[in-house]
């Protein structure tokens, strides 16, 4: 089976083309970082305009990149929700559209399940059932991942997601957008131990998440004080301490309590080369071991829609005529796929699944 995947739920426009057997065919990614970057953040109108303009080049690039035409699709993905509902329009009315001139199926996805597939691209997947922290702009949840679709959430942030938490105090530092990169990058020349913010919930048992008292933290910090490239970075290196140290502790807790021993991270943060090292360190602890999704595959792409969209064409799952998507969708609402704890690697039926 061969999917075609379209990415639209933000700032990001992308196509990729999965096989089942011959690994991932192509990925082309268009990302809208200049074009909002003048507004200190996503602009909903013009990101859905701009996909509007560079969805349809880059399925054609992916196409041809591919090697293939769109007479050797089975099926046609698009995220489906959560997103930017204008946004998510552009994508779900040019894969329906296709799909229904190409005789072919169309599945509506769920852009974080894309998020909790991407490591399935990897040479060596995460087994299942597995712990997953997933980290992106909007979500930061501890899910127990039992197969495809079998998703119980295990604690979630009670107000700014993680890498909202990253762009918030990014913004207050001056940074352009999008912060947490910037923040990151900036942290690596910050002093060590120069300020120290809160850890918040750390105190309390449970794996819930709450990041809006950074903000406050960083904001009071600040006050008073000329904002110089060394302030800037020793804050940075301080945020980024407390907002890794949180999800680490937490992550340790969701392994204890629920006794794997393999956690997946996804989902934009899980780009930042601190929480990676300080997730691998807990998890050695453990006897765990961590899963990611190579850097390109962490923030928005089409190559994670693309495996969600495979198992769940896979699996008979259709989507009827009209154009439908959802600005929110609960991730426990989705249907399990096949049997629990028998998925294997997509690629299963051939090599690995490899990038051209
Ligand atoms: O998953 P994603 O691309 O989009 C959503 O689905 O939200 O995640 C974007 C988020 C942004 O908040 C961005 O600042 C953050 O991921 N991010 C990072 C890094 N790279 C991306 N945060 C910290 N360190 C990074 N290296
Ligand atoms: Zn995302």
């Amino acid at each position: 089976m061969r999917v075609l995947a379209i990415e639209s739920s933000c700032d990001e426009s992308a196509a990729a083309v999965l096989d089942e057997t011959g690994g991932l065919l192509a990925h082309e990614l268009y990302s809208q970082i200049d074009l909002h970057r003048a507004y200190g953040g996503v602009v909903p109108e013009l990101a859905s305009r701009d996909h509007v303009r560079k969805l349809l080049p880059l399925v054609r690039g992916a196409l041809a990149a591919s090697g293939g035409s769109s007479q050797d699709l089975d099926g046609i993905a698009y995220t489906a929700g959560p997103g930017l509902i204008g946004a998510l329009l552009t994508g779900a009315a040019l894969a329906r559209s296709l799909a229904y001139a190409w005789g072919i199926p169309a599945v509506g996805v769920h852009h974080l399940e894309g998020h909790l597939l991407a490591p399935l691209l990897e040479p060596e997947p995460p087994p299942f059932p597995h712990v997953a922290l997933l980290v992106s702009g909007g979500h930061t949840q501890l899910i127990e991942v039992r197969g495809v679709g079998r998703y119980h959430i295990l604690g979630d942030t009670r107000d700014d997601a993680a890498g909202e938490a990253f762009d918030k105090t990014a913004k207050l530092l001056g940074l352009p957008y999008p912060g947490g990169p910037e923040l990151a990058r900036l942290a690596r020349t910050g002093t060590a131990g120069a300020f120290h913010f809160p850890r918040p919930m750390l105190d309390r048992p449970g794996l819930e998440f709450s990041f809006s008292g950074l903000k406050t933290a960083v904001l009071q910090t600040l006050r008073g004080r000329a904002l110089d490239e060394r302030l800037k970075a020793d804050v940075a290196r301080a945020v980024q301490e407390a907002i890794v140290a949180t999800l680490t502790v937490k992550a340790e807790r969701a392994l204890e309590q629920t006794g794997l021993d393999a956690l997946v991270v996804s989902g934009g943060v899980s780009a930042n080369l601190s929480l990676r090292e300080a997730l691998t360190n807990v998890a050695a602890r453990h006897g765990a071991r961590v899963y990611y999704p190579r850097i390109e595959f962490c923030t928005d792409n089409a190559a994670m829609i693309a495996v969600a969209g495979l198992h769940r064409l896979r699996a008979g799952e259709r989507q009827g005529l009209a154009i439908a998507a959802r600005a929110q969708w609960p991730i426990e609402s989705l249907p399990p796929v096949g049997d629990a704890g028998t998925l294997q690697p997509l690629a299963a039926g051939g090599g690995p699944i490899r990038m051209n």
